[in-house]
């Protein structure tokens, strides 16, 4: 090779200063246009982002009550109900979804509360324990339980007594469970199988479960 074709050669230390000038002045336009451009197609000045975790406006209907509330993002419905509008009938088990202990009505519709935050549930109608009945007016799920002793230490009851009134209107909806048979059919009998089956999320350290099903299958004849 000649020497003038051989100085004509990219070097491999060339060619890597090349692409790393090219690279940094890529970057240098990207960083200085970006801002720039996004602010013009807004027509945005440079405002300051919302502080992380400041209040948010909801509004619960909770037991048929009006509450408007400022609330942290990050506060579960749990936390909102127990801490901001003490109503500590519902109670927190392992704050993580796996006990139930949480379990609320939401428009209807069992939930664990401390799987949901708050603010995802402005106007949404919550119904807990304190709003199915009082001590002078139980309501049928609650009687039951006191009839057939479903309880011993009592921290689960307030959301088996809540997902128990739920689900039998889920069964009365016609709504399979996963051992349900014939999942063509609208109607299933609630065997002890599907009624143990649906509470299944709602877990009781004392394994008052005979008493617990006893209660529901009790209270699910007047209830319906
Ligand atoms: Fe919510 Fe345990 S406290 S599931
Ligand atoms: Fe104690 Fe259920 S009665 S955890």
């Amino acid at each position: 090779m000649a020497d003038g074709d051989r100085n004509s050669l990219p070097t491999r230390r060339g060619v890597l200063k090349g692409g790393a000038a090219s690279l940094t002045a890529g970057a240098v336009v990207a960083l200085e246009e970006r801002p720039v451009a996004a602010s013009a197609r807004a027509g945005l000045s440079h405002a300051a982002p919302a502080e992380p975790g400041a209040a948010l406006a909801v509004d619960l209907q909770v037991n048929g009550v009006h509450h408007a509330l400022m609330l942290d993002p990050r506060v579960t419905l749990l936390d909102a109900l127990r801490e901001h509008l003490m109503l500590t009938g519902t109670k927190k088990g392992c704050d993580h979804g796996q006990c139930g202990a949480c379990t609320v009505m939401l428009n209807g519709h069992r939930i664990n509360s401390c799987l949901s935050l708050a603010v995802m549930h402005d106007g949404d109608a919550v119904t807990t324990i304190e709003g199915l009945g009082h001590p002078d007016d139980l309501h049928p799920m609650q009687a039951a339980f006191v009839k057939h002793d479903g309880y011993q230490c009592g921290y689960c009851t307030p959301g088996q007594i809540c997902s128990a009134v739920a689900m039998l209107a889920e069964h009365r909806a016609g709504m399979p469970s996963f051992v349900t048979e014939d999942l063509r059919a609208t109607r299933h009998e609630l065997t002890d199988a599907e009624l143990r089956e649906r509470m299944s999320g709602n877990i009781c350290r004392c394994s008052a479960y005979p008493n617990i099903v006893a209660a529901i299958r009790d209270a699910s004849g007047e209830i319906a």
